[in-house]
């Protein structure tokens, strides 16, 4: 299988008036098309940073990111974002907010069939009924599903997300982690999850790269070998649980800490 994303040798410092800020150093990713990558590590590490060099918002001082076989050297049209807070137009429609990355990706695109790609998505992850309302008149969770509707409708190479679901409630979280499981199943997309939460990156991750602490590497890499229709009950196997355990360890070490013993 090739590889979609693939970073090589990347090492990035900031400039701050305190001087240079190293936040990557040497980093190696690989992401096989159609796999869904979860990203963990300490807070601070340079996950973030990995969502902007990805998407071409940035250039990395050292390394290379390649995308579908391209050097990334601007910012990417083929790449659909999600973040914490979706930033949605309040003056437009849920579904005119959806169409967005259409009307900037497929200008010639007949408004009928933009809608029709709206709505269907929009079924899929049952905002149907939502269509015409404003972004103010939803909640939090169904705002995000709104989000994830319009960085996914312009069919993009690669989702980026950065802890989509990290200000929501943990029932509402598992509900999305469930919508996105079923959104893959019926629109293959490659996908990078930046996560704090190790039972998300177990729940939607083939594989899950932990970051070692600033400036970051990649520490370790699990792949998770649970079935594409696992459950949130999967994730009290005993499989899921050692997977977990294996993660936590991993996280203690990137913060510079003894792990725990289990
Ligand atoms: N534009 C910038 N200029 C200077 N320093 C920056 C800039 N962006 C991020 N940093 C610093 O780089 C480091 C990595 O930031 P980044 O946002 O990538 O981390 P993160 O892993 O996403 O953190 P968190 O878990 O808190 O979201 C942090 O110390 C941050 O303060
Ligand atoms: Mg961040």
């Amino acid at each position: 299988m090739d590889n979609l994303i693939d970073i090589k040798g990347v090492s990035h410092a900031y400039q701050t008036a305190a001087g240079p800020l190293p936040v990557l150093d040497g980093l190696n990713m690989a992401v096989p098309e159609g796999e869904f990558c979860a990203v963990v590590g300490p807070s601070g590490c340079g996950k973030s940073t990995l969502t902007r060099l990805v998407a071409g918002l940035m250039k990395p001082d050292t390394g290379e990111v390649w995308l579908h076989g391209e050097l990334v050297k601007s910012p990417r049209k083929t790449v659909g974002m999600a973040f914490q807070n979706p930033v949605l137009l309040e003056w437009r429609t849920i579904l005119q907010n959806v169409i967005l990355p259409l009307e900037i990706v497929a200008p010639s695109m007949p408004k009928a069939q933009k809608e029709a790609r709206a709505h269907e998505l929009l079924d899929l992850v049952g905002l149907n009924g939502f269509a015409n309302k404003r972004p103010s008149e939803l909640s939090g969770g169904m705002r995000q599903r709104a989000s994830l509707c319009r960085s996914i409708v312009h069919k993009p190479d690669v989702l980026i997300m950065d802890e989509p679901f990290g200000a929501l409630d943990a029932f509402t979280r598992e509900d999305l982690w469930q919508t996105m499981r079923d959104l893959r199943a019926q629109e293959p997309f490659t996908a990078v999850l930046i996560t704090h939460d190790l039972r998300e990156s177990v729940f939607l991750g083939d594989q899950v790269i932990v970051m070692s602490g600033r400036p970051a590497h990649a520490q370790y890499t699990l792949k998770v070998d649970l079935p594409a229709d696992r459950t949130i009950e999967s994730l009290y196997t005993p499989e899921a649980t050692e997977m977990l355990h294996i993660l936590r360890e991993q996280i203690q070490i990137a913060q510079g800490r003894a792990p725990e013993v289990h």
